[in-house]
């Protein structure tokens, strides 16, 4: 699921081998594709059992944090400038489930680490 702009953005679309959910407030149809106008719709179902995976962007990660039971993270080991931010996290919240660092392969790439959080039960 993502958000109308990271939608846009996407080199490929629809993503192959899954189900392509775009929010927007837009009334269009895109083929290949359920839109979605109101994510609340989302959260709703989600309650009920459905599992969703929000790839961005920063509207939808700030939208449906507070829902999220994991969180993967990709950390690029560098500085960037942006115009769009991922949203504060409370780490109080969250567990480390899975840490993993990938050196760079190339001269001109970045050192990553991933890291899986999973929501400590309140
Ligand atoms: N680093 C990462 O993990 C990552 C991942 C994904 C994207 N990105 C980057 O993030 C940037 C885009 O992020 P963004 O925050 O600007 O945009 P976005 O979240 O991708 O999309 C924003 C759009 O989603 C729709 N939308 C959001 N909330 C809605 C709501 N409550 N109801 C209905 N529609 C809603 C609206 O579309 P309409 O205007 O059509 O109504 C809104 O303009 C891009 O630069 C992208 O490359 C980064």
């Amino acid at each position: 699921m993502n958000g109308y702009t990271t939608w846009e953005s996407l080199p490929v679309k629809p993503l192959p081998d899954r189900n392509n959910i775009v929010v927007t407030s837009k009334d269009v149809s895109i083929p290949g594709c359920v839109v979605v106008n109101d994510p609340a719709s989302i959260v709703k179902r989600h309650e009920r059992g459905d599992e969703f995976v929000v790839i961005g962007g920063g509207t939808m990660y700030e939208y449906f944090m507070g829902h999220a039971s994991k969180m993967y993270l990709t950390i690029v080991d560098n500085t960037f400038n942006a115009d769009v931010l991922f949203p504060d996290i409370d780490y109080s919240k969250w567990y480390v489930s899975r840490t993993e660092f990938v050196a760079k392969e190339r001269e001109d790439g970045f050192d990553l680490s991933f890291t899986d959080f999973t929501r400590i039960c309140e």
